[in-house]
């Protein structure tokens, strides 16, 4: 029998089905992100996690169960900043140390980073061999944290193939996953990785 990963299970195939890749950001955190998981693992759903290096190494368990369960994790920067604004050589610190806390935690190195607050240009592209991930729904759930709004928000405007971006630090971000997850997948879609999107599509 051959070995492979948990997210080498998934054998969804976007170009058949309708997919959807939700984002989580900023986390690790505790206790959110491992309610989040229990919600994920109820709807064999998968989601990708861009993790910021100092929330990795405040919880590695966290990380590393998320991996565990088939989810993807991407690299957030170590600790938040505007990565325009830095140097090349700062930038690549930043995604290279987090870039060891996530291999660290997972055994894994990731392939996708999500610069924060969606800030890139040339020179950010050319410090890393990380692949960019920015978004198709914009949730705003850190300014409205309000879980109905959230889930309305991502249910109203989501369609097939859409990269939803919300940040697992907030309870109640977290809250609105499950009516999220119930109504889409009545409606036929499949939540997948990242990598899983590009990868079928
Ligand atoms: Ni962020």
């Amino acid at each position: 029998m051959p070995t492979h990963t948990a997210s080498g299970d998934d054998d969804t195939d976007c170009k058949k089905v309708k997919c959807i890749a939700l984002t989580l950001d900023d986390g690790p955190a505790a206790p959110e992100t491992a309610t989040l998981l229990t919600y994920l693992a109820q709807y064999k759903a998968r989601a990708t996690f861009f993790t910021t290096g100092q929330n990795v190494a405040a919880h590695p368990d966290l990380v590393r169960a998320a991996a565990r369960a088939g989810n993807e994790i991407g690299n957030h920067s170590w600790n938040h900043p505007d990565l325009t604004k830095l140097t090349p050589e700062q930038i690549a610190s930043q995604l290279n140390r987090t870039n060891t806390a996530i291999k660290a935690a997972t055994g894994k190195e990731p392939t996708l980073f999500r610069p924060p607050y969606g800030a890139i240009n040339t020179q950010v592209r050319a410090a890393t061999r990380l692949s960019p991930v920015l978004w198709d729904v914009d949730t705003e759930d850190w300014k409205y944290r309000d879980a109905a709004k959230v889930a309305q928000t991502v249910i109203s405007k989501a369609e097939p193939n859409d990269v939803v971006l919300m940040h697992d630090i907030h309870p109640t971000s977290v809250a609105a996953v499950p009516q999220i997850l119930r109504t889409l997948t009545a409606r036929g879609y499949h939540f997948v990785t990242v990598s899983h999107l590009r990868a079928t599509l």
